[in-house]
């Protein structure tokens, strides 16, 4: 949709075939935490007004073990910062102005087959309302995730793919609490990793790394609720205000890259060619970076006539992609319970006692945090 938005407004038109209704992708609970650059993206793409309005600016965050928490002052380090503002959110202020500027979105897309990838022109295939249709393209952007039909239409021989899945999963709830901080909390706890995050002042979304194999029946509100305060720090545990969750999922873990993002006129976008852990918050920001680099590539094609641009999509994107793949893996790594290793969890808080009294590792940690590209020089 960010795409389709970026094109339409530089007068490229597309066609974007959503498999779901507009209800459901307007109503699913997905990421919050924007970059800097993410929110630069969409206030170009016209779609910035409510966001910069309702959006949460956080100029740090906490980490937090051994019973305390240390901040990591995003702001004094990067001179950046990142801003709380749903996805869910995001979606509903693209639907209505790809609409409202005459875009064309297909709800209820179905059977999706996408041909010709290497002719002069593709053609994409799909059934709605009970009728088969076709349509031809100059380029096709598969932007259809993890699971989509994009990535497995490309022969075998010629992708790539790399992938670490981790033994967890996060359990999250969103519920209409008052946050336990203005700030986000990413607790290491010798029970598991826990996340506190928000989506307003009034909507938190709280998360605790949990069994993979666990069900949402497994995990009735109260006793999430006492998983969580005892993962956090006294200092935020009593801050925590219970309620009942409006949204309870459980979601695996995984690292997964693709190689390469293009086949002939197919350009994978987001999720359809990796996949990051959540911890970090990179998988919306990786997936709207993609998009910026495929716009302008496009936009540069229909100008000027020149592959140049958008020979370069897959190798710059890829640049981005490994280095937030590495840093998810890391942040993920030292933040969760692996196994009963004793000395595994030793060596976690040394790296997060050493994170909290070296100027140049929280550096490092906040430079990834808000995203590659957005460190203002000192
Ligand atoms: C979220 O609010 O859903 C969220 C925030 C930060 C993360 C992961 C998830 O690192």
């Amino acid at each position: 949709m960010l795409l389709a938005q970026l094109l339409r407004r530089n007068g490229i038109d597309s066609i974007v075939l959503e498999q779901r209704t507009r209800e459901y992708v307007e109503a699913r609970i997905r990421a919050g935490l924007l970059e800097q650059g993410t929110v630069d993206l969409l206030i170009e793409a016209g779609v910035g007004v409510r966001l910069q309005h309702e959006g949460l600016k956080h100029d740090g965050f906490e980490v937090a073990f051994s019973g305390r928490t240390h901040r990591i002052d995003l702001k004094g380090l990067t001179g950046s910062c990142v801003t709380i503002y749903g996805q869910t959110e995001i979606q509903k202020d693209l639907d209505e102005a790809v609409l409202a500027g005459g875009g064309d979105i297909r709800y209820g897309a179905a059977d999706v087959a996408v041909e010709g990838l290497s002719e002069r022109r593709s053609r994409v295939s799909f059934t709605l309302e009970g009728r088969r249709q076709q349509v031809e393209c100059d380029f096709i952007a598969g932007c259809d995730g993890f699971h989509g039909v994009c990535r497995p239409s490309v022969p075998a021989d010629t992708i790539r793919t790399y992938e670490r899945v981790y033994p967890f999963g996060w359990l999250g709830i969103l519920a209409d609490v008052p946050p336990v901080s203005d700030e986000l909390v990413y607790a290491n706890h010798a029970r598991g990793f826990a996340l506190c995050s928000m989506r307003s002042r009034t909507r938190s979304r709280y998360y605790v790394q949990c069994p993979v194999n666990d069900s949402v029946a497994d995990w009735p509100d109260e006793r999430f609720w006492g998983e969580l305060r005892q993962r956090l720090p006294p200092s935020r545990a009593d801050r925590l205000v219970v309620g009942p969750s409006i949204e309870k999922s459980i979601a695996p873990l995984r690292s997964f890259v693709a190689e390469p993002m293009r086949f002939g006129n197919l350009f994978l976008v987001g999720d359809a060619a990796h996949i990051v852990p959540p911890t970090g918050a990179k998988g919306l920001n990786l997936a709207a970076a993609d998009v910026r680099i495929l716009y302008q590539a496009l936009v540069d094609f229909y100008r000027s006539g020149s592959d140049a641009a958008l020979d370069q999509y897959s190798p710059l994107a890829l640049e981005r992609v490994w280095k937030a793949t590495r840093f998810s893996w890391w942040f993920t790594t030292l933040m969760h319970r692996f196994s009963d290793d004793p000395f595994a969890h030793k060596l976690q808080l040394a790296e997060l006692h050493y994170l909290s009294q070296s100027h140049p590792a929280a550096q490092s940690l906040a430079e990834n945090y808000v995203g590659l590209g957005f460190r203002m020089p000192a």
